[in-house]
């Protein structure tokens, strides 16, 4: 049997309560928490791209995106609140569904966390270096501050370096937070408010100065692309690329166990932050819309291009030796729409707030990535010593060093919305896991304590599963086949390591804070 090895929630708990943290978070601190991790390259950079999937249609693709990450959100709360442990969807995976999906769904984080971060690197690059450009004249090469833009030819990988080779202030910008990860760097509430603050006065300035210039002709053709369009096109297509703005909103559920009154709060925090964002998201792509205009950019033929391909980069270097780049073809949408409308220093405050407030969502990312790898070493399905501590910095050093040279190769040589869509593809598998994993816990556990249950969960869960279903079915292809790809190393990896190794195999179960090992009881498999 390969679906049989479950590890028991209450060896999980047992883990929990012996740590058993304070619960000092309120509803407000929790919604700060939330709009902390959310607000990122999304909103900042892939605007753009949103923009030249859907033209004006991307403010129903944001609505869509919020909606699908409010129901996950939900459901991934439960969960939190009843496993209230490290290692988020991986350990509940774990608990409901056995140690080969939970591996799989691990495995499927990394492309959550990792790529994510990597994609908030290459986001970060483009807003510091527009910012370099407009305020000194300077600046790097195209060559030096850009990955290559990849494609295919039928199934076979092509490369084209005639618009970046390597993005370098990517890599910089990855390692410096490897670093003060290293140095056991986290972020405190305090610094978190102070950067929700910016982020939020950017984008209120934003909303502010784009709404009084709004033109009705600049939102039509409403649609160009259609609801469903070819290969990632649409407005689904672009829903399905713009949830990257919404990821980060699990770092409210995973503070359930730190957080007064879990039932009351976790929902308001999550529902909360994610509508707060939906919101400001709404105002401010309507501001690009209304203002300078979002039609995409099309190729001789008069179709609408990808916005990563090679195409696409090769027409926007061709308007841009014009003049008449369109807001589409922008890596620093916001800051440059506000340049377009007469507001060129509010404009680079803007494309500074980005650079201020954008690390603190890689530093969430990779310490995201870090724990999950630390609890998958743990468990013994990746190699424990990974997981060894710093002796002088208490942080598990080795892990994060890895995780950041991945995260600067990715960010090195690939474009933002790419990297997002790869992430996304990842995300999406986990939440619908999660989903599943709701109901299932719900039937063949019902009787035990859920701090916060899901409101009708028989409803909600299953539009969540479908919703992400469908978001990912309309990922464009290259972001859809990373999934299965990634899978199938990681099932490799799975019966040729990590299955042998694995302490639930071998009978042992770690609780590490209560500093032994005792032995699992047999659990009976779920039918
Ligand atoms: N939601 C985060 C961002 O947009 C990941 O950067």
């Amino acid at each position: 049997m390969i679906f049989d090895r479950i590890k028991s929630l209450d060896a999980i708990l047992a883990t929990a309560e012996s740590k058993s943290l304070h619960r000092s978070l309120g509803a407000f601190q929790l919604t700060m928490l939330g709009i902390g991790a959310i607000i990122g390259t999304g909103i900042f950079v892939l605007t753009a791209a949103a923009a030249q999937k859907a033209g004006p249609g991307m403010m129903f693709s944001f609505v869509i995106a919020g909606f699908v990450c409010a129901v996950a959100a939900l459901c991934y709360s439960e969960l939190a609140s009843m496993v209230p442990v490290s290692g988020s969807a991986y350990t509940y995976t774990y608990a409901v569904m056995g140690e080969l999906l939970a591996w799989m769904v691990g495995w499927a984080l990394i492309l959550e966390y990792a790529v994510a971060a990597s994609a908030v690197c290459v986001g970060w690059s483009g807003y510091v270096m527009g910012l370099i450009q407009h305020t000194t004249g300077l600046g790097l090469p195209e060559f030096l501050s850009s990955g290559p833009a990849w494609g295919f030819s039928g199934f076979i990988p092509t490369v084209d370096f005639s618009h970046g080779v390597v993005n370098l202030p990517a890599i910089l910008v990855a390692g410096a937070v490897t670093w003060l990860l290293v140095l056991g760097t986290s972020e405190s509430a305090s610094v978190n408010a102070v950067l929700v603050g910016i982020k939020i006065v950017a984008l209120t300035a934003f909303i502010v100065l784009s709404m009084p210039l709004l033109k009705g002709e600049n939102f039509s053709p409403l649609l160009p692309t259609g609801i469903l369009g070819h290969d990632g096109l649409g407005v689904i297509g672009a829903a399905a690329s713009i949830f990257f703005a919404y990821v980060g909103f699990d770092a409210v559920s995973t503070a359930a166990e730190e957080t007064k009154n879990p039932q009351r709060n976790v929902p308001i925090g999550l529902i909360g932050s994610l509508g707060i964002c939906t919101i400001f998201y709404l105002l401010v792509a309507a501001g690009v819309v209304g203002t300078v205009g979002a039609q995409p950019v099309r190729d001789a033929a008069g179709m609408v291009l990808g916005p990563d391909g090679i195409g696409f980069a090769n027409r926007c270097a061709e308007l841009a030796r014009e003049g008449t780049a369109p807001i589409v073809c922008s890596k620093e949408a916001l800051a440059e729409t506000l340049r377009r409308i007469n507001f060129p220093l509010i404009g680079n405050l803007v494309g500074l707030a980005a650079s201020i407030a954008l690390p603190s969502v890689i530093l969430m990312m990779i310490y995201g990535q870090t724990r999950i790898f630390f609890v998958m070493a743990r468990d013994g399905l990746l190699p424990e010593s990974l997981s060894d501590v710093h002796p002088k910095y208490r942080t598990p050093w080795k892990m994060t060093i890895f995780t950041g040279i991945v995260v600067a190769i990715a960010a090195a040589f690939f474009p933002v919305g790419q990297l997002a869509d790869i992430s996304n593809s990842g995300t999406l598998f986990a939440f619908f896991m999660v989903a599943l994993a709701v109901m299932i816990l719900r039937r063949t556990d019902p009787k035990r304590h859920r701090p916060f249950r899901t409101p009708l969960v028989w409803i909600i869960a299953p539009i969540a599963a479908l919703g992400c279903l469908g978001l990912y079915l309309n990922l464009p292809f290259v972001a859809q086949m990373v999934l299965p790809v990634w899978g199938a190393i990681g099932l490799l990896i799975y019966f040729f390591y990590s299955r042998s190794h694995s302490h639930l195999g071998r009978g042992i179960l770690e609780v590490p804070e209560l500093g032994k090992d005792v032995p699992q009881q047999p659990v009976p498999p779920i039918d």
